[in-house]
């Protein structure tokens, strides 16, 4: 089997997420469209950033910068992408106080490598996977319809992304080594969503 038959394999015995996102967390999202559309943004601009991050911190690591800077280009489109639509609706960007879910998750991260590496992957890859899991919510429940078209149009590229993120890991690390991190990470993840943040956010 070549490589690429064999990535193709594990990608599609990947489950990042332990635990699907409530009915509550959609209702509060449906109720406020625009603040989770302002809140989108910043997570847009927050992914792009978090991409270049990891192409800095690891800038001579073959094989890292050729995934990450398109990615974060890709991240920075979305961005403007939401960013125009906020601005059709007659509102701008506003500083949102955020939730939780990022700052514990990041927490998570070991500070020594070859740990670093790989769980700065996962996190970003775990953040990947539950924007895609709620904008494939927000694209189906929606009652806008230029809502629902952007989220549908979003949702495509996010799913590359968590899969990109897992390349990268496992062309780096032992798979069992990748599913037991994740394993962890995600049981952490899906814990600090089921205590619910009260403000309507993508990561609430
Ligand atoms: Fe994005
Ligand atoms: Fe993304």
């Amino acid at each position: 089997m070549n490589n690429l038959n064999t990535l193709k394999k594990s990608n599609k015995a990947i489950k990042w997420l332990s635990k699907a996102t409530s009915n509550d967390w959609l209702q509060l999202a449906l109720a406020h469209p625009l603040e989770v559309l302002v809140d989108h943004a910043h997570c847009e601009r927050k992914a792009a950033g978090a991409a270049l991050q990891l192409m800095f911190r690891y800038l001579c690591e073959p094989g890292l910068s050729e995934v990450l800077s398109p990615l974060a280009r890709e991240e920075l489109e979305h961005f403007e992408k939401v960013l125009r639509l906020i601005k059709s609706r007659g509102l701008y960007l506003k500083p949102l106080p955020a939730p939780p879910y990022g700052t514990i998750l990041s927490k998570q991260i070991r500070r020594d490598e070859p740990g670093r590496m790989l769980d700065s992957f996962l996190v970003a890859g775990l953040i990947e996977a539950r924007s895609h899991e709620r904008m494939v919510l927000l694209a189906e429940h929606s009652p806008d319809n230029e809502l629902r078209k952007l989220y549908s149009e979003l949702l495509i590229s996010e799913a590359r992304h968590f899969s990109l993120y897992w390349k990268l890991c496992l062309e780096r690390y032992a798979r069992p080594l990748i599913i037991n991190r994740l394993e962890h990470l995600a049981s952490v993840e899906a814990a600090i969503l089921s205590d619910m943040h009260p403000e309507p956010r993508m990561h609430s």
